[in-house]
């Protein structure tokens, strides 16, 4: 989708449909004037509250030079930049259903909007493309027509261009708030594709190709160690996570550093399981396709690094992605092994299903002896547990800096990827302890979340600014009434939010 920002005059706009956006407060006073330009009468509203998202379809009563499909677009009070997303993201679903490629939006009043409720007209611009971008993604690559390359798909297209009509006195803000908007929502977009790739599509090894890819195309340095190297390094959480699997496991690290000094080091780790099975400690056969998405915390990974070198942030951004599938074969490993990770620390496998803790415990320690980071952060499809305490919409947040905890929970509100605060108490500490190895990878029945994140805390070795955000219940929405489902790149606009701040 080719996002434009002009300042042409309305009726100059080539597209299929032409958008009006309206708040609810201002709604009678404009919108009959639109109506007006395009003969449609004033009660034609009657029905149209301005709620975020509420579209209502008109169509002018002779073909003139304008479009011929008008749409009368709700954003709510105008006072909540989430409003903004819901709409951008509604109209281009609603466009995108109609086979429609080029939609104009006269977003003239949003100099006025951002004025009256207190708001950067950058930051609605950047908002509406993310949404945009958002509402217009559809994962068909694996239908047949999309398969078979030599097969001219002359079914849907896709939105092929978005123009944005501002006013000029703010046309500098919107242009470069719809540029950010244009970088963030892409590689949201991108980390959603490899999330919807089943695990037959989607291995370890294309996980470290995705990454070498994205780094070579916009200019930061990749490297993956390969199963020889992780048995030299002796990385034996990612090691017995693998020994189920006919695939062998990779190891990426995506290292992005600024043209000048840094202004700090960020190291982002990310849980890549491509299939979790659960191993020997199976899990049961319902939904358990679902756990493709087992991989969701790399894609988010990935996605941030491209997306700071792509804005070429002041920050250095390494990402680290430890990647296997977790398959149960005559050599996997067994409830009851113990095992020695690379930090030397053992632990008992109380439960091979907990298989996500003891990739990220190798990368954890990695990043802190190699990188000496300022900051550590891991995001994880990590606990079931998790969505029972905070469902879908909210991810769990676990920091051992209050400083940090804050900036991430802030980030969340800002970026609309929310998170909540959950302790890392050692009252906890109980549950995890072994009788045979250092620690146990199962806590038992209760705060499943929380003795997830005290098994990683483990790992972190005394770094003072660390943060877990385990997003098992927002990474995959199950499809429910024809809902948007699927991978959503959960997690992405958090990091790129929290990263910006730093920048
Ligand atoms: N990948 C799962 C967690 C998960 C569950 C993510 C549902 C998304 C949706 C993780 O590897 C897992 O299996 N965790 C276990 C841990 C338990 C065995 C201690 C869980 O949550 O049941
Ligand atoms: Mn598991
Ligand atoms: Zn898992």
């Amino acid at each position: 989708m080719k996002i434009v920002v002009t300042k042409n005059a309305v009726k100059k706009l080539e597209a299929d449909i032409l958008v009006f956006p309206f708040c609810s407060g201002e709604l009678r006073k404009q919108a009959a004037g639109v109506l007006s330009d395009f003969d449609i009468p004033a009660h034609a509203l009657k029905d149209f509250k301005a709620e975020s998202g509420e579209i209502v379809l008109l169509y002018p009563a002779s073909e003139g030079e304008l479009a011929s499909r008008v749409a009368l677009l709700g954003l709510g009070d105008g006072k909540n930049y989430e409003d903004f997303r819901k709409a951008a993201t509604a109209l281009a679903a609603k466009v995108l259903s109609m086979n429609l490629e080029r939609i104009a939006v006269d977003c003239s009043r949003f100099g006025t909007i951002a004025d009256e409720s207190k708001k950067r007209v950058g930051k609605l611009a950047e908002i509406f493309v993310e949404g945009s971008l958002s509402g217009s993604y559809k994962f068909d690559r694996l239908k047949s027509g999309k398969l078979d390359k030599k097969k001219e798909d002359k079914k849907v297209k896709g939105i092929s261009e978005l123009i944005l009509r501002f006013d000029a006195s703010v046309f500098a803000d919107a242009q470069d708030g719809a540029a950010q908007g244009e970088i963030t929502g892409s590689c949201q977009l991108m980390a959603r594709d490899l999330v919807n790739l089943p695990g037959n599509y989607l291995q370890a090894e294309d996980i470290a190709k995705a990454a070498l890819e994205s780094g070579s195309r916009y200019g930061y340095d990749v490297k993956v160690l390969r199963k020889k190297e992780m048995e030299d390094l002796a990385m034996g959480g990612l090691l017995a996570v693998n020994q189920g699997s006919t695939q062998p496991p990779t190891f990426s690290i995506l290292d992005y550093k600024p043209k000048g000094k840094a202004k700090v080091v960020v190291a982002l780790v990310g849980k890549g399981v491509t299939f979790d099975s659960g191993g020997i400690s199976l899990k049961p056969s319902e939904g358990m396709g679902e756990m493709k998405s087992d991989m969701s915390g790399a894609a988010c990974v990935l996605a941030s690094v491209e997306a700071a070198a792509r804005l070429g942030l002041s920050i250095r951004v390494i990402g680290l992605i430890p990647a296997t599938d977790n398959m149960p074969d005559g050599s996997a490993q067994k409830p009851g092994d113990v095992i020695t990770t690379y930090s030397g620390i053992t632990v008992e496998v109380g439960n091979t299903d907990a298989e996500g803790r003891l990739i990220l415990a190798d990368a954890l320690t990695y990043a802190k002896q190699e990188y000496h980071p300022d900051i550590i952060i891991d995001l994880a499809t990590l606990t079931g547990a998790c969505i029972v305490a905070l469902g879908y919409p909210v991810a769990g947040l676990f920091s051992n800096s209050d400083k940090l905890a804050d900036e991430i929970y802030q980030a969340g509100i800002s970026s609309g990827e929310k998170v909540w605060r959950m302790p890392l108490w050692d009252d906890y500490d109980e549950q995890i302890k072994s009788e045979v190895a250092d620690v146990n990878n199962t806590g038992g029945r209760g705060a499943g979340a929380v003795t997830a994140a005290k098994f990683l805390e483990k790992f972190i070795d005394g770094h003072k600014k660390w943060a877990h955000v385990d997003i098992a219940g927002p990474a995959f929405l199950s499809k429910s009434g024809g809902k948007a489902s699927g991978g959503t790149g959960f997690g992405v606009r958090l990091l790129i939010d929290l990263l910006k701040k730093w920048a």
